[in-house]
């Protein structure tokens, strides 16, 4: 019998990290997400993908914060399919901290989330990934550079991200391969984008003139996992082209 390969995606109840459970799940994946306030998207994300195919989905309640919740992740993730193949960092906060915003307490929220929990993570799924010749893909964003007005910590998390993404390149090698996605304009933030303006003078400066679909990340990401073989330490820009004209 064909072996199903398992993925593991953190934040995946909504938004980009739904469409990439749903995508990979019809692409064969067995899929396991994590959720933390979104326990409703979660339970009927599981209904429609366990309808589909019976068994294949499951949903872990996680608020990352420490080295102890990524154990307890992954100790429940390990025991539904008895095998995970990938892990996807999907999970995190996005809001502007202007220099005046700044604090310890903010610090920690966005640098936690963004880029200690994907080192933690990728910390304990090691040693089964590295049994499954699996891989590792670590959602990043364009902002990584030039960077984001009024979003210094933000920038700073998913450019330390992708420094994560490269240094576990080279130090999971020949074992695990670890890339990036990033992501331009795909789906609006719902806190605030001030008026309709700014986002006409974002899809202005978008070579397509319009945002991507959450869809265009999920099919990166299904290259790098399954047919990308000889990439590793790499991060794709899905942005429409924006960097064109940044
Ligand atoms: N949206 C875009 O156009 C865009 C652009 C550039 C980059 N990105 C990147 O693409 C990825 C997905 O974007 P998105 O807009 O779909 O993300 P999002 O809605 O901002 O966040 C995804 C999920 O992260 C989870 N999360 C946040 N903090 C957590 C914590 N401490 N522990 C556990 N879960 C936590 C939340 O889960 P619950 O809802 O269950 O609480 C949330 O639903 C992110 O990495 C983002 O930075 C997105």
């Amino acid at each position: 019998m064909a072996i199903t390969r398992t993925v593991f995606i953190t934040g995946g109840a909504r938004r980009i990290g739904m469409a990439v459970a749903k995508y990979l799940h019809a692409s064969g994946y067995n899929i396991i997400i994590t959720y933390d306030k979104s326990r409703h998207e979660a339970n009927a994300l599981s209904k429609t993908l366990n309808d589909i195919r019976q068994g294949s989905f499951a949903a872990i309640n996680a608020n990352f914060s420490s080295k102890k919740t990524c154990e307890a992740a992954y100790k429940k993730a390990i025991k539904v399919f008895g095998r995970i193949d990938v892990l996807i960092n999907n999970a995190s906060k996005f809001y502007p901290t202007k220099i005046n915003d700044v604090n310890e307490k903010s610090w920690s929220d966005i640098i936690d989330t963004n880029l200690k929990i994907p080192l933690l993570l990728s910390k304990e799924f090691y040693p089964e990934l590295k049994k499954r010749k699996g891989s590792i893909v670590n959602i990043i964003d364009i902002h990584v550079n030039p960077p984001l007005k009024d979003h210094i910590i933000y920038n700073v998390s998913k450019a330390g991200l992708l420094a994560l993404t490269k240094s576990l390149a080279k130090d999971l090698a020949p074992h695990i391969r670890v890339n990036g996605v990033s992501p331009g304009a795909i789906m609006w933030p719902e806190t605030d984008m001030g008026n309709s303006s700014k986002k006409k003078e974002i899809l202005s400066r978008i070579a397509l003139r319009r945002t991507g679909e959450p869809d265009d990340i999920a099919k990166a990401i299904l290259f790098l996992i399954q047919s990308a073989n000889y990439v590793t330490g790499q991060n794709i820009d899905i942005d429409g082209g924006r960097k064109l004209n940044m």
